[in-house]
Formats: structure tokens, C-alpha cells, sequence
């Protein structure tokens, strides 16, 4: 997590950096903080908080801020240390000589601190970063270069790092290393940009350079160098970077989550369109493996992390049904800590909204090296994890600003599916074809289902409003919505920090039924199919325990609505599409309580939309 910026050039180097850490935000928003560079000086300010408190800091050094044109800037999600003004970003060494910002973490940095105390280095901040740029601030003692001083350092740090860093002594440059975090260079005319992530550059230019794991560049006003990790100078690609200049107006909702919800419908028209063309097999283009191969694979196992996880876990049932073909599903840091067992006929699928977690990013390594084919789901076609695939199925959801995941879980779950009915047509399995032809049917009126959904929630508002006081919360569903209940639990608790859990409806009685009284409200999610009575016959035995039960569901008979306190009516849907619609209900509920409770909807506290440490 965090972002780093930096800018060198003709412009108002305070401008760029605060318009680019804007951008980053998703990144993390504890503290913030630039360097400026003026005439062999450097000027360094940061704020606790969210990025505005740095705006007030500097409306008082338009000075500075409006003569420097070299910088770089920091937006922290906290790894080390409180986020606190002290430890915001950047990091100088005792003679102030050389900053830093830093994303990743310094696994070695108590070792290095403790070599640098001995040769008399005072540390002021709690933060692993402070030790690389005493550290980098040691090595330009020796070599008087701060290229060479930066090559020499990350030889000895050990974890996950991207640096910007400027020099008093030489202030005509900025010097950038990368292992393990994502680091963009835009290309300008007579400037460049240094950035964590695209959109923080993307109004300025459409070139851009990425830089590889273990390379370092010398940024200058109209040069960029590239060195490999035995020093050689080297050229990286040239890229042409994938995005428009983006809006990220929230187009007059109140929250980037609500106008996200709303989005939906499109995602799910974007993702669909041209795929179901008359009763021909569907294509999917970037899927590399030949019919032979896909005869051949014996396992499928799908990597991810959080809501991503919970949309793997509805892959599954999908794949396992239409495609016949054994699926585990994992969390990417369980995953690479186990001895996995991999090998060519494993298909290894990974999903992430970011293409940046961490954690995933490992194990598909991992898998990789075992010679499994990596198919990598992702709403970013140009992150690290894209990279990586044997085959890429971008999203292209549209930039997701809010922290807590909505339109990209709807897009991988509608991947999903696509990828699910591409495997069983391939495999020519034909007992299926007639309920394919049902489900590519209900997915082209999946949109409008959608959209009739968002227009008929004012029910959840009232819902949430009645429910906001809770404390606890139970979610329950079987089968296919299992991974929907999960989903809903984690979506009410990121947003409104209410502490909510979600079971498949049969584990209730193994365990937290004896939390039910009637202060647990018990949320149940029941379609028609084969689960149906089943999780009925749960609810029953929540109501016994006086809980008070929320039901959402496509269907309820007469007699069952007595059960209920409130109900959720979803359109008419099959069993097998309705987590894509009961997502829906359960993302809206969760914003109106966080609303209610006028919580911070789109930035929750302690979270970051990119997690890249492990
Ligand atoms: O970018 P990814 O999809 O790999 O991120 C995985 C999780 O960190 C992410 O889904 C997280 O759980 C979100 N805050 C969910 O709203």
C-alpha cells in the first residue's frame, strides 16, 4: 500500500504531487507528506490525516511551493509505526541531505538500524523507511553518487520496496529503485513523472516506462536512465498507457460506493457484449490454452483475496457444475506458506481487483514456477498480476474509487461465469448445453434485472435505518450463496465496522446459533432450488432463539413471510445467477447503515484499495 509521486520538470512541482497523491488515495490516506526541491535545498512537509490537511500545510509556503520544480510525494497506509506526523513520509538522514518515500516494507530494517546506530545515526521516526534513507544516506557518504549510493543500498534491504529519492547535492535528479511494488516513469516533454499507479500521471502523459523488479533509473528533466541489477545500463519498453484522463466525479451521488453499486448494470452489459453471438460456442479471446489442453486439465485452483476470494468461491460451484473439473479455492496468503501441489494440468486462476495484492502476486509466482498455466482475472490490465498471466481476462469494470469492492466483485463473478460455460463448451459436454442456453439468456437480461433492483431499494434504506443500532450481525446462505453471505458480512463490516460474520446456513446449529438471542439479527439469503427448505428450516431455528431475521429472497410462500421481520425482495432469478443479484441488496444494505451511522463510506478506517505488502 501507499503511493509515492515524484515530478521533475517545468511545472509546479507541488501541483503535480498533490493532484497525482489525490489519485493514489485508494492507496492509503493515514498521513501524507512532499519534498521540494529549491536551489540545493530541500523543503519537506506532511500531515497526519487525510491529504487536505497537507493542502492547509501548504497554503502557507506558496513560496516554496510555487518555485520548486522538482519533488517527491508520499500518501501512507501505516506498515510501521502509528500514523503520526513523525512517521509520514519523506524520511531524511541526520544531515537532512537525502529524502526518501518509500512503498513496501523493509523486512531486515532492525538489523540495519542497528549497523547504522553504530555509526552514529539517530532515528526519530518508528518506520522501516527512515532506516533506508539513512541507509542510502550512508553508501553516498562512501560513494559521493547518489545512483551508486542507492545501487550499493538495495543490495543490503531485504523485503518489498519502490524509492523515489532526491539529493541536496545533486539536484537535477531523482533516483528510483523497485522490487516486489509497482513503479511507473512518464515520459514528458521536458519533464517526467514517478508514480505508484497510473491515474496519479495519466493527465499528464500517455508514455510511460514500467520499472522491473531489481532495476534502478536516474529521472531527469529530459533524460531517463535505466540500470539492471549488475549495473548495466539497460532499456525498458516504452508503453502506451491504457487509460483516458479519468473522471473520478462521484456524477452527484453522495458516495463513489453508491454511484459504484449503481454501475453494475453497465459492468455486466460491457463484460457480456458480443460474447453470445446466436447459438455459436462463446469466445473468449485471450484464453491461451489449445481444447487438448483444456481436456487435460485435472485441477483448477483459484488464488485470491478477500472479496476477490468471494468471488472465486462462486466460481467453483459454477466451474464444478458446467465444467466438471475439481476446483479448490484459496486465500492467496494461506496458499504460499503450504507445500500446494501444482503441476502442468493444474489450471491456476487469480483473481484480483487491483492486479497489486501482495499476497496473490506470491503465489502465483509460486504456482508458476511449477508449470501451471496462470489465468489472471483482474480489473487492471496493466498491473503486475496481468503481467504474470499465461492468459489475461481483464474486467474493465472501470476505476473502482471506493475502498470497499462492488462493481469489481459483479465483474468477476460475471467472468466467472463466461469462464465456466467456455470450459463445458469446449469440453463438448453436451449434457449441459440446454441449461447454457438458460443461463446466457438470463445473463443478457442480467442489466436490466439489476437496475430494476436499484430502482426498488428504498425498502433497504428503511431496513438499514431500523437495523443501524445492532451491534452484531449473523449472515446465512447454502450452496451457490454461501460465498454472497460472506461477502455481505465483509461489506457491512468494512464500511460500518459493525461486527458481522457470515456461515453457511448449516453450520448455524454446529456453534453461533448459541450466540442468538434478540439482540443478533440474523440475515438470510433464500432463492428457490434446492437449498430453499433447507435454509427455511434455519430461519426457523434463528427465530427460535428469538433472533430477528432479515430475509433476501427471490420467492417466499404466503405462509413463510410471518417468519420474517423485514423482507429484501430480489427480482425473479435462477439459483444458479442469484448471487449476482442478492450481492446487490446486501452492498446497498451495508452503505445505508455505514450512511446512517455517517461513517466514512468510501475511505473506512485502517483499510487501503491496494493492499501490496504481505
Ligand atoms: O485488489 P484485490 O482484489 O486483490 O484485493 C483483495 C482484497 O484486499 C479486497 O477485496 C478487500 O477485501 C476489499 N477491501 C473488499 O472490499
Amino acid at each position: 500500500m501507499c503511493g509515492i509521486i515524484g515530478y521533475i520538470g517545468d511545472k509546479k512541482a507541488s501541483e503535480v504531487l498533490i493532484t497525482g497523491l489525490s489519485r493514489l488515495e485508494y492507496r492509503g490516506y493515514d498521513s501524507a507528506g512532499i519534498a521540494l526541491m529549491k536551489n540545493k535545498d530541500i523543503f519537506i512537509y506532511k500531515a497526519e490525516g487525510k491529504l487536505n490537511n497537507l493542502v492547509e500545510v501548504l497554503k502557507d509556503k506558496k513560496n516554496i511551493c510555487d518555485s520548486s520544480h522538482i519533488g517527491i510525494g508520499h500518501i501512507r497506509w501505516a506498515t510501521h509505526g502509528l500514523p503520526t506526523t513523525v512517521n509520514a513520509h519523506p524520511h531524511t538522514c541526520n544531515c537532512k541531505s537525502l529524502t526518501l518515500v518509500h512503498n513496501g516494507i523493509i523486512e531486515n530494517y532492525q538489523e540495519l538500524k542497528e549497523e547504522l546506530e553504530k555509526y552514529g545515526c539517530k532515528f526519530v521516526s518508528q518506520t522501516d523507511t527512515e532506516v533506508a534513507a539513512h541507509l542510502i544516506a550512508h553508501e553516498y557518504g562512501k560513494y559521493k553518487n547518489l545512483l551508486k549510493a542507492m545501487q550499493a543500498a538495495v543490495k543490503k534491504i531485504q523485503g518489498a520496496f519502490a524509492f523515489c529519492a532526491i539529493h541536496k547535492n545533486e539536484p537535477d535528479k531523482i533516483v528510483v529503485a523497485k522490487r516486489n511494488a509497482p513503479l511507473v516513469i512518464g515520459l514528458g516533454e521536458n519533464e517526467n513523472f514517478i508514480a505508484s499507479d497510473i491515474p496519479a500521471i495519466i493527465e499528464y502523459t500517455k508514455k510511460a516506462i514500467y520499472l522491473n523488479d531489481y532495476q534502478v533509473g536516474v529521472v531527469e528533466k529530459n533524460s531517463i536512465e535505466i540500470y539492471d541489477d549488475d549495473g548495466h545500463l539497460i532499456q525498458n519498453k516504452i508503453e502506451h498507457l491504457p487509460f483516458e484522463a479519468m473522471s473520478i466525479s462521484k456524477m452527484g451521488y453522495k458516495h463513489f460506493m453508491l454511484k459504484e453499486i449503481h454501475e453494475q448494470g453497465d459492468v455486466v452489459r460491457n463484460i457480456i457484449s458480443g460474447k453470445f453471438v446466436g447459438s455459436d460456442k462463446i469466445q473468449l479471446e485471450n484464453f491461451k490454452l489449445t481444447n487438448n489442453e483444456i481436456n487435460n486439465i485435472s485441477r483448477i485452483q483459484i488464488i485470491a483475496c478477500g472479496t476477490s476470494l468471494h468471488a472465486g468461491m462462486v466460481g467453483k460451484y459454477i466451474i464444478e457444475k458446467y465444467a466438471k473439473i475439481p476446483v479448490d479455492v484459496e486465500a492467496s496468503s494461506e496458499y504460499i506458506y503450504r507445500d500446494t501441489i501444482a503441476d502442468k494440468n493444474t489450471l491456476v486462476i487469480g483473481i484480483s481487483q487491483s492486479g497489486e495484492t501482495a499476497d496473490t502476486i506470491t503465489a502465483i509466482k509460486q504456482v508458476k514456477a511449477k508449470g501451471s498455466h496462470i489465468v489472471i482475472i483482474t480489473n487492471r490490465a496493466d498491473s503486475t498480476m496481468a503481467r504474470l498471466a499465461d492468459s489475461l481476462l481483464p474486467v474493465n469494470a472501470g476505476i473502482e474509487v471506493s475502498v470497499a469492492a462492488t462493481k469489481s466483485y459483479m465483474a468477476q463473478v460475471i467472468s466467472l461465469y463466461l469462464l465456466a460455460i467456455y470450459l463445458s463448451e469446449e469440453k463438448d459436454l453436451k449434457e449441459y448445453k440446454d441449461e447454457i442456453k438458460k443461463l446466457k439468456k438470463e445473463l443478457v437480461e442480467l442489466p436490466n434485472k439489476i437496475e430494476q433492483l436499484l430502482e426498488n431499494s428504498k425498502n433497504i434504506k428503511e431496513i438499514a435505518k431500523k437495523y443501524s443500532s445492532y451491534k452484531n450481525f449473523i449472515f446465512i446462505a447454502r450452496g451457490i450463496n454461501y460465498p454472497s453471505a460472506l461477502e455481505g458480512a465483509l461489506k457491512l463490516k468494512e464500511i460500518s465496522y459493525i461486527n458481522a460474520t457470515g456461515y453457511g446456513a448449516g453450520e448455524l446449529k454446529h456453534g453461533p446459533i448459541a450466540m442468538l438471542d434478540e439482540n443478533m439479527p440474523v440475515l438470510a439469503i433464500l432463492n428457490t432450488g434446492v437449498v430453499y427448505d433447507k435454509v427455511l428450516s434455519n430461519c426457523e431455528e434463528a427465530k427460535a432463539r428469538q433472533a430477528k431475521l432479515i430475509g433476501v429472497t427471490n420467492y417466499l410462500a404466503n405462509k413463510d413471510k410471518a417468519l420474517f421481520d423485514d423482507l429484501i425482495m430480489i427480482p425473479t432469478v435462477s439459483d444458479i445467477l442469484s448471487p449476482a443479484l442478492n450481492i446487490i441488496a446486501l452492498q446497498l444494505l451495508a452503505y445505508y447503515i455505514a450512511e446512517y451511522l455517517g461513517k466514512d463510506v468510501d475511505q473506512p478506517r485502517n483499510l487501503a484499495k491496494s493492499v501490496t505488502v504481505e
